[in-house]
């Protein structure tokens, strides 16, 4: 069995440990906060319990006091300390000081290109990316991120491990802003968030819209498959007329940026695209995609 490294002990890096932890796998996590580090094991048996799994496989997970201790047997090393760039790139660096020529050394950044973060680094062939989603032990996608200096052998044998412990891992085959799901993702938010400005109908009526219709073919019948099912023909007819009206922006809505700067951001200030959050209807927010995600998964 790999041993697996994870670098950063925050909400990924937790998660990211738990997964492997779970198939087995000896883990070993560092943090620069050894506060983090604390409550690892105690976070990863509450976690597997909630999920109805095997609290004693949290002895998987190891804490280390230093990088080096961290990564210097492992065969794989996902990094997800912060999103900086400079952070990045030094522990990178780093990463690749104290590990073997075929050690994998993985970012789990959300935006920065994998080209940059590895740059600093002479073995780029051994660098790619692992874009996990939140909260890692329930969204089975990962996204392998290859650049042009990354061997195809290392994002193969990525693949391989991550399918072994349970997700679903794709190759993205250029290193691309966004990857592939949040291209998409971000696509449907300019235009849900341009309907609004525009006036069209209301934040609620968005979701609403959404919620009702291809949002609930989308888990079995996703664009692609859609397209073909409904005819490709019929498919260009409908972008011959609708694509010069809809959202095409190369930057951030103005209606997005006054809210921003009106501090309106979210559940976080009370008001958003939404008036009136409260902690309590903001936690039932969470509590009810959490007990949607734990019965997909559990259920699969
Ligand atoms: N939160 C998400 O939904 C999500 C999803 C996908 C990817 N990501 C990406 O994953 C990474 C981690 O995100 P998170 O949400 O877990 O953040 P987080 O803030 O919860 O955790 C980051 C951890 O990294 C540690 N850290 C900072 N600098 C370090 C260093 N030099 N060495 C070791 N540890 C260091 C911090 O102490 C902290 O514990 C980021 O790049 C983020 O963009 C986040």
């Amino acid at each position: 069995m790999e041993k697996i490294a994870v670098i950063g002990a925050g909400m990924m890096g937790q998660g990211i440990a738990e997964v492997f932890a779970a198939k087995g796998y000896p883990v070993a996590i560092y943090d620069c906060r050894i506060e983090a580090l604390a409550q690892t094991r105690e976070k990863a048996r509450a976690g597997f319990k909630l999920l109805g799994m095997d609290e004693n496989a949290a002895e998987n997970i190891s804490t280390r006091n230093s990088l080096e201790e961290c990564v210097r047997d492992a065969n794989i090393v996902f990094e997800c300390a912060v999103e900086n760039l400079e952070v990045k790139q030094n522990l990178f660096v780093e990463m690749a000081r104290y590990t073997g020529g075929n050690c994998i050394l993985a970012s789990n950044t959300s935006v920065i290109p994998i080209t940059r973060i590895g740059e600093k680094v002479a073995d780029g062939y051994r660098v790619l990316g692992t874009h996990w989603w939140n909260p890692p032990a329930l969204i089975p996608l990962v996204e392998v991120v290859q650049t042009e200096r990354t061997d195809i052998k290392m994002i193969e044998s990525c693949i391989d491990l991550l399918k072994r412990a349970g997700k679903v891992a794709v190759h993205v085959k250029r290193d691309v802003a966004g990857f592939v799901a949040n291209r998409m993702q971000h696509a449907l938010w300019r235009e849900a968030i341009s309907i609004v400005e525009h006036g069209i109908c209301d934040a609620a009526t968005v979701d609403l819209c959404v919620k009702n219709s291809f949002g609930m073919r989308l888990p079995v019948l996703a664009p692609l498959e859609n397209a073909d099912l409904v005819g490709l023909d019929l498919t260009l007819a409908i972008h011959n007329t609708i694509l010069s009206e809809i959202e095409s922006s190369p930057n951030p809505s103005p209606y997005l940026i006054d809210k921003v700067n009106k501090g309106e951001l979210g559940m976080k200030t009370g008001k958003g695209f939404y008036d009136n959050w409260t902690p309590e209807t903001s936690q039932a927010v969470r509590t009810r995609l959490s007990s949607y995600l734990k019965k997909v998964v559990l259920e699969k």
